[in-house]
């Protein structure tokens, strides 16, 4: 009986061993039959176009172009590398967390289709059907710009190994005066440009007969700051000073530009002005270079009608950093900010900011009724790449929430940032936007809450 049951279950076990194999080999014909080669043109360059090519394009920051067949094909393997380690594209922000406009990250799937058009043999498809080179830099490109404005002189920078900070004047003179749609600043050398505020200086046209004389840009270490705005000749012919429009453009590390609805933003500007940068900053370098950083301007036929404001909260911000931003050297250290949300408002960029022992930070609101508006997570904090980060619609945060910012900070040798070597201590320091000394910053654009701001979609905003 022990026997004969033996000899059953293990005849029963070859049976639906063999039940199974026939089963699946039948399954993996039908499955054979559906699934096709991964193209190029049909399923990959889609991706890459989203995801690569607006970085991957001449004159953009990476060292080579992503955009064709023949430029992505041969580095296949090494792209293989980059988006599996998950160095490429660039994107700190944790997408399980929140999602963004247009944001660069590539889910799973995309990444086994990639892997799986590399072992299919790189196969092109119907490549005839793609939009051709200039169409797809035209769409990354943007629009174009109605004026653009440029230093009459570049940019030194020393190869000096020291941070460079110069305050500069850009002027331009139009035919008329007019309404400005956006603003976008085209850094030079993007290894090299850090950080850049800009400010709109809006002369009286009867008041100021020379735009063009002075120095340029002047370093700002050098003078007090009434110094250095005779040497740049910023006032008008009076003597007193142009009416200033704050905060037209700023810039950090990887910043990507894109415009605002219609409806949003914008400014009147004068027919004669200039861009007054408090701050253009220079990473420190080995080698000299020169920098030829400046403005594309897109103008607006009529008057804006919801003006942008921005507050900063953090290192020289409304509300401070607790305890105070200071690091001693081996150690690791935890800090907050608190700001307590004095209107209804609608956020439009969501700007994280730390320098390179930042580690982790994280931003929420509370509303009054205790739920939770999720901002920003970044679970690894990335110096190289500080991203405008604008909600796919616009995000409403009702008056009186409260935002939370908790940032980390690793000053040990285990940090391959730290720029010291052994560790010191590292603190913020009268507003020091030099490098090795830290800061914690969240900024946020927003307009004045209205009805209906959640529809409007900040995603793919044509110039
Ligand atoms: C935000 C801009 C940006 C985006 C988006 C981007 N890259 Fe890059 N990429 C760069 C820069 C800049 C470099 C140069 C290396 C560096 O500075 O880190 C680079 C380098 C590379 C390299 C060379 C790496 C090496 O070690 O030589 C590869 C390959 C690459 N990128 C592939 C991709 C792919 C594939 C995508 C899209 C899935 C992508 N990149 C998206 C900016 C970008």
């Amino acid at each position: 009986m022990n026997n004969l049951f033996k000899f059953t279950k293990h005849s029963l076990f070859i049976i639906s061993c063999l039940f199974w194999m026939v089963i699946s080999c039948r399954q993996n014909e039908q499955k054979k039959s559906t699934i096709e080669p991964v193209l190029f043109a049909e399923n990959i360059a889609p991706i890459i176009f989203k995801n690569c090519s607006k970085c991957h394009l001449d004159g953009e920051a990476a060292p080579f172009s992503l955009l064709t067949y023949n430029d992505i094909a041969p580095k296949a393997k090494l792209i293989e590398y980059v988006i599996s380690h998950k160095i490429m594209p660039p994107w700190p922000a944790d997408a399980d967390y929140t999602h963004f406009a247009n944001e660069t990250v590539l889910s799973g799937e995309e990444i086994e289709l990639i892997r799986k058009w590399i072992t299919d043999g790189l196969l092109p498809g119907d490549t005839a059907h793609l939009k051709s080179n200039e169409q797809i830099k035209k769409v990354l490109n943007l629009g174009k710009p109605d004026l653009i404005v440029k230093s009459p002189q570049p940019f030194k920078v020393s190869g000096n190994n020291q941070d460079l900070f110069l305050v500069v004047k850009m002027p331009y003179e139009i035919p008329k005066d007019t309404f400005v749609r956006a603003i976008e600043f085209v850094p030079g050398n993007k290894r090299l440009v850090h950080h850049m505020n800009a400010h709109l200086l809006q002369y009286d046209p009867t008041k100021k007969s020379n735009l063009f004389d002075g120095k340029y840009w002047v370093n700002q270490n050098q003078s007090n700051s009434q110094l250095v705005h005779k040497e740049l000749n910023l006032m008008q012919d009076d003597d007193t000073y142009p009416p200033m429009t704050p905060s037209v453009c700023n810039y950090l590390p990887g910043a990507q530009f894109s415009f605002y609805p219609k409806e949003i933003g914008g400014y009147p500007i004068s027919r004669k002005g200039a861009f007054y940068l408090n701050d253009l900053h220079f990473g420190p370098t080995p080698f000299d270079a020169l920098d030829s950083s400046y403005f594309k301007v897109y103008y607006n036929a009529t008057p804006p009608k919801r003006p942008v404001s921005e507050f900063q909260i953090g290192t020289l911000g409304i509300t401070p950093v607790e305890p105070t931003l200071i690091i001693p050297a081996n150690e690791k250290k935890t800090f907050h900010i608190k700001f307590n949300v004095p209107q209804d408002i609608s956020v439009i960029s969501i700007i994280p900011h730390m320098h390179l022992i930042g580690k982790t930070y994280w931003a929420y609101a509370i509303k009054p009724g205790g739920d939770t508006i999720r901002l920003i997570r970044i679970p690894q904090w990335d110096f190289r790449w500080q991203y405008f980060y604008q909600p796919k619609t616009l995000l409403k945060i009702p008056m009186g929430s409260t935002i939370y910012v908790e940032g980390t900070y690793d000053n040990t040798t285990a940090n391959p940032e730290n720029p010291f070597n052994p560790p010191r201590l590292i603190r913020e320091r009268n507003g020091s936007m030099r490098t090795t000394d830290e800061m914690f910053q969240l900024i946020i654009t927003y307009v004045p809450y209205k009805k209906g701001d959640e529809a409007i979609s900040l995603e793919n905003i044509e110039p």
